[in-house]
């Protein structure tokens, strides 16, 4: 069964453009916004004291704080006041925590064939969080509150081939190997999901591999301890 938020996606023509492999915008897309700031920021005081490695501030490709060491204690929404001074709170796996976005995902990587899952950005005040970069695998974003900026290159010879502005309900397809970098504007804030599509065999790849570093680091020591 399809969700409101689906029809959303494929009222939008979204999900075709996907199949087709080139950035696609959709400025207002009529979707009511499914995460708050508020919420955003319970689920990360929440995962900081349990799953802490899902949670982290960054800006332009660097981590200013990880996890755990968040300006501990980081058990109050007021101590995400660091926000405020040119940072984006990244919170992994956020479909894990809501229930109707952990739908949305299956459904959608059923539209696509593909594993899906969703990343909350949380920026402020001119904050680019992860700074320009390709990733290896499509990416949708749905803006949620606030305001941000996009500029998306060709992946050959790096030119410019869009830049854009999302407003609350704005959709956004990237796909893999196209960089690009998001820009809070300076004095806002912004909130919004990114949904990653990730094939089933690289899904498979990844797992792979994080299954044998976990078992390298569990092999017995020579005198069997
Ligand atoms: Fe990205």
């Amino acid at each position: 069964m399809k969700n409101a938020w689906i029809h959303g996606f494929l009222r939008a023509g979204l999900l075709n453009s996907v199949v087709k492999g080139k950035p696609y915008f959709v400025e207002n897309s009529g979707l009511s916004p499914i995460l708050t700031v508020e919420e955003t920021v319970r689920i990360a005081c929440r995962l900081i004291k349990t799953r802490f490695l899902l949670v982290n501030i960054l800006d332009n490709g660097k981590i200013k704080y990880r996890g755990r060491n968040i300006i501990p204690p980081f058990d109050t929404p007021e101590k995400l006041n660091v926000l405020r001074d040119k940072a984006t709170l990244m919170v992994n796996y956020v479909h894990a925590e809501i229930p109707a976005l952990g739908d949305l995902c299956f459904l959608l990587g059923q539209e696509l064939d593909k594993i899906v899952t969703a990343n909350g950005y949380l920026g402020s005040n001119g904050s680019t969080a992860l700074g320009l970069h390709p990733d290896d695998h499509d990416v949708i974003l749905w803006q949620q509150h606030g305001k941000k900026l996009w500029e998306v290159r060709n992946p050959d010879d790096t030119q410019t081939v869009l830049k854009i502005t999302m407003l609350p309900g704005s959709l956004f397809y990237i796909p893999e190997r196209f960089p690009h970098v998001g820009e809070t504007p300076p004095g806002e804030e912004s909130l919004h999901l990114t949904f990653a599509a990730i094939s089933r065999a690289d899904a498979i790849r990844q797992l792979s591999a994080l299954m044998k570093k976990v078992m390298a680091k569990k092999k017995p020591s020579q005198n069997g301890v």
